[in-house]
């Protein structure tokens, strides 16, 4: 026992001098390296920093200092651009803050309102729904179609309306998957979901542009605006009362604002979700601006860094996917539950012949040569819109 304790005593004094050695060891260590890390630190300091910086020249990162390295770093956050010899000049910034700022914009303010806009706009389709109820045929299905739309026109808008469809809830996800679905399927599944997700989003992009050239081409002509929009418009398009049927050509006042809503939305969709698939190849806010600039002597900034760029196109094309999807929520309910018999147009492309003269008088009167007898499957002697 004896043996062992002053055994045990020993190893605990030579435990205790080693242990002192090598602090002092450490403490020598330190005091020799400042210097030397202090003179390394100034010989890597950013040439930005003058000696009439905010620190006066000093270095930052000394702890015990006197000088105060928060006035350095926010010197430093201002986005001073220095030089650097690889290729990508974007790292010659060292911090942009504009960065953090786009952040909590985008998942602060930004995401708030449009998740609003986007529950109003529900909210008030519903409400509409439980007074209006289903737009009716007021004169009941005829048994008589006309051709509507023809396949190719058919086929131009499916393919623009489901890539949306699919372009709108994967750009959700991105935006709100986090908060909501990760919670309902777990982390796993959400992280495979989003990344599917995304290379959707990616391809999908370009059938929506496609689709997009098809309906322009084709339905140009139609939506150009003309004095039946007037009236229409006037008579709130009849949308209150199953009785008054304001005459419409092929598409009505409301319908051609969809579609130029649809054409200048789904450019400006196209062409900043281009900025975001291939990044720093464009620079098409300082363009916009500068042609704003122009038009209406604003003074919006023309030479914007890549960064700011990217950070432009995040923004503004999450912003116009909300309202656009808040517009095509309300076509989609008019063209589905909202009006009897609006479905079939771009269904089967036949519509009721009755359905047609109370939406687009005008156009039946084009097109009486077109009418078709359902039961018959024979052309009936023409007969012009009441
Ligand atoms: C997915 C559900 C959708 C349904 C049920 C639907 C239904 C319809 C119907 C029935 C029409 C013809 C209306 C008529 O005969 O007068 C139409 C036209 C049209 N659709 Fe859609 N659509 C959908 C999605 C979309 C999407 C996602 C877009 C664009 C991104 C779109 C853009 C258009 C345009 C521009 C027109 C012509 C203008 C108009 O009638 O308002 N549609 N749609």
């Amino acid at each position: 026992m004896g043996l062992t304790h002053s055994n045990s005593r020993r190893t605990g004094r030579a435990g205790a001098i080693s242990l002192s050695v090598l602090a002092m060891a450490f403490i020598v260590g330190i005091v020799l390296a400042m210097p030397m890390q202090a003179a390394a630190q100034e010989g890597t300091a950013a040439p930005a920093v003058s000696a009439d910086s905010p620190t006066g020249g000093a270095v930052p990162g000394q702890s015990m200092g006197t000088t105060s390295d928060s006035d350095y770093w926010r010197a430093v956050r201002g986005g001073v651009q220095g030089n650097v010899s690889i290729p990508d000049q974007n790292a010659a910034i060292l911090v942009q803050s504009e960065g953090e700022a786009w952040r909590s914009f985008r998942n602060g303010p930004m995401s708030l309102y449009a998740s609003w806009a986007l529950l109003g706009t529900i909210v008030l389709l519903g409400i509409f729904y439980a007074i209006r109820g289903r737009i009716k045929i007021a004169h009941g299905r005829s048994g008589q179609t006309i051709t509507r739309f023809k396949a190719i026109e058919r086929f131009g808008h499916w393919m623009l309306a489901s890539s949306f469809v699919v372009l709108a809830l994967t750009g959700l996800n991105l935006l709100y998957g986090r908060y909501t679905l990760k919670y309902v399927i777990g982390n796993e599944a959400f992280a495979f979901v989003t990344q599917m997700g995304k290379y959707l989003h990616n391809y999908l992009a370009f059938a929506f542009m496609a689709g997009l050239v098809m309906i322009f081409v084709m339905w140009v002509r139609h939506n150009l605006p003309d004095r039946t929009d007037i009236k229409w418009a006037m008579q709130g398009g009849g949308i209150f009362s199953d009785k008054l049927h304001p005459p419409a050509k092929k598409f009505n006042a409301g319908q051609k604002v969809i579609f130029w809503l649809t054409i200048l939305g789904g450019v400006s969709l196209s062409l900043s979700g281009w900025q975001l698939l291939f990044p720093f190849t464009t620079t098409f806010f300082a363009d916009t601006f500068d042609k704003i600039n122009l038009v209406f002597g604003t003074d919006f900034p023309t030479v914007l860094a890549p960064i700011q760029e990217q950070q432009l196109a995040a923004l503004w094309h999450a912003i116009m996917s909300v309202f656009m999807i808040c517009v095509i929520l309300a076509h989609i309910y008019i063209g589905s539950v909202g009006m009897e018999g609006a479905f079939d147009a771009m269904g089967s492309g036949e519509v009721d012949l009755n359905w047609a003269k109370e939406h687009h008088s005008l156009w039946v009167e084009e097109h009486v040569a077109d009418i078709h007898d359902k039961k018959t499957g024979q052309q009936p002697a023409a007969q012009p819109a009441e």
